[in-house]
């Protein structure tokens, strides 16, 4: 799929079938995630790919805040990756004082780039996915034994989509964009 193409047709899925998804693709789109630029090529992201059923649905009822909408896309999905991000050190000088005003932003801004390979190698590879930030942080990385020097930024849900939506409304390039 072309590059162009396949950021016009990624669209966020939110149900999935119950088809599994192979290691060998899994692989493939977490590759994408290794060839992210960074700040400094600090390369914070990390990711926790799950595909163990019941620790997918105990994320589902325990860890969405009690957001129905969040916990049946979960439950839905064959696949959970968990992205979570190595702190401090995006965006901080090496004594680990903030190097701009925006502080710890880039640690999200890297973690945004990586999610948005991901998004787009799972379309690639006929794949939909979501991208959640309601989720509760603290629960997931109990549930998943989060090493203390990450924080878990969103989680992302993918399979083989049981329909692929229409795409919401787009601003025009005119609207988003000065050329000076
Ligand atoms: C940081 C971030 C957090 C999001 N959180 C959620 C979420 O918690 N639940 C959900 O259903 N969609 C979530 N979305 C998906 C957006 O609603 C979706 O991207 C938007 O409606 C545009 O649709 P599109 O991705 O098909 O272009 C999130 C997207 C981003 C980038």
């Amino acid at each position: 799929m072309e590059l162009l193409n396949a950021i016009e047709s990624r669209r966020t899925v939110r149900k999935f079938t119950d088809e599994a998804v192979s290691a060998e693709v899994l692989d493939k789109i977490m590759y994408t995630a290794t060839q992210v630029p960074s700040w400094k090529n600090t390369r914070t992201p990390r990711f926790t790919v799950i595909t163990d059923k019941a620790l997918i649905n105990k994320i589902a009822d325990e860890a969405v805040f009690g957001m129905a909408h969040n916990s049946g896309i979960i439950k839905g999905a064959p696949v959970l990756v968990i992205q979570s991000a190595i702190k401090e050190l995006a965006g901080f000088d090496p004594d680990k004082t903030p190097t701009t005003k925006y502080g710890d932003s880039y640690t999200f801004f890297d973690a945004g780039l990586a999610a948005q390979n991901i998004s787009l190698a799972a379309c690639e590879q006929g794949l939909g996915s979501v991208i959640m930030g309601i989720i509760d942080y603290d629960k997931i990385a109990q549930f998943i034994s989060l090493p203390a020097d990450e924080e878990i930024i969103v989680a992302i849900a993918m399979g083989h989509p049981e329909s692929t939506p229409s795409s919401p409304k787009k601003y025009s390039v005119s609207e988003i964009v000065r050329y000076i």
